[in-house]
């Protein structure tokens, strides 16, 4: 085990990259508290990973502070996200706002609240789950853009600050990946398309990509595993594509 007696919290650890996410560490010796809106979800991950559930609704800031004070976590893991698609001038301000707050604001409030005590152990571990869109822009996701290019933004800050105490800073911006959100968002895009999910998903989520396939959850998890590891301990600041070639074309 690489990571024997840290502790580890996973936001949006309920489903997707967060649960594959919240096992690959606990296989590590990851204590995991497994962060999310829906308690279900949460518990299940939490019982698998012998971890802990704690719910909180990430889009509330408020109770995002109080869910995390006094807590002491070695790693985080940044993945929760949303999507909702809009072209920017129908966009619902309301909905904008709650995207930037669930990915933006709330890990900039988690950050704060955990770092004074990754300071005083000096160590700790910041893996955000960004995307090729906070590299890229795209069509109908303004928010979705903008929170992504926030964290990526918000994670070098981290690293830059964190330097000198031990904490390292990283991103991982994967293309499309096997989730229920990418099922959830190929139906939606089928509609507005009047196509069908699956021709979504080979025709416009893989039309970039170099490899033409989804890519596993567990992928994700087991990089973010090696840049909490000893072996990434210069890796800091950086945003690691995951993405079958997307970028190089
Ligand atoms: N699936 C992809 O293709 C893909 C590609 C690039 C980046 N990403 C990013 O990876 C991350 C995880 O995506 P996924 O595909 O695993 O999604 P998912 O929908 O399978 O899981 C997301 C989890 O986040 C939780 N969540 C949502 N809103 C929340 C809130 N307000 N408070 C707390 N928890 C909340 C959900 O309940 C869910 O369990 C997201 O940030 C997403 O933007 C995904």
């Amino acid at each position: 085990m690489a990571l024997p007696g840290r502790t580890a919290l996973v936001t949006g650890g309920g489903s997707g990259i967060g649960a594959a996410c919240a096992r690959r560490l606990a296989a590590e010796g990851v204590d995991v508290v497994v962060l999310d809106v829906r308690p279900g979800a949460a518990q299940e991950v939490a019982l698998r990973t012998g971890g802990r559930a704690l719910v909180v609704d990430l889009a509330d800031l408020a109770a995002v502070d109080e869910a995390l004070r006094g807590i002491e976590v070695d790693i985080v893991v940044n993945n929760a996200g949303v999507q909702h698609l809009a072209l920017l001038h129908e966009f619902p301000p309301a909905e904008f706002t709650r995207l930037l707050d669930v990915m933006l604001q709330a890990p900039f409030r988690i950050a704060r609240a955990v770092l004074p005590g990754m300071y005083a152990r000096r160590w700790g571990r910041f893996v955000h789950i960004t995307s090729i869109r906070g590299v890229l822009g795209d069509v109908r996701k303004g928010a979705y853009v903008a929170a992504k290019h926030g964290v990526e933004g918000l994670s070098k800050t981290i690293a830059l600050e964190g330097a000198a105490h031990g904490v390292t800073s990283n991103c991982i911006a994967p293309a499309w990946v096997e989730t229920p959100l990418t099922h959830d968002l190929a139906g939606r895009q089928a509609e507005i398309r009047g196509t069908t999910p699956r021709e979504v998903i080979e025709d416009v989520m893989l039309g970039g990509a170099a490899i033409k396939e989804l890519i596993e959850a567990d992928e994700i998890a087991a990089l973010t595993v090696h840049l909490c590891s000893a072996a990434a301990r210069h890796t800091t600041g950086t945003s690691i594509p995951v993405d079958g070639g997307w970028l190089a074309g």
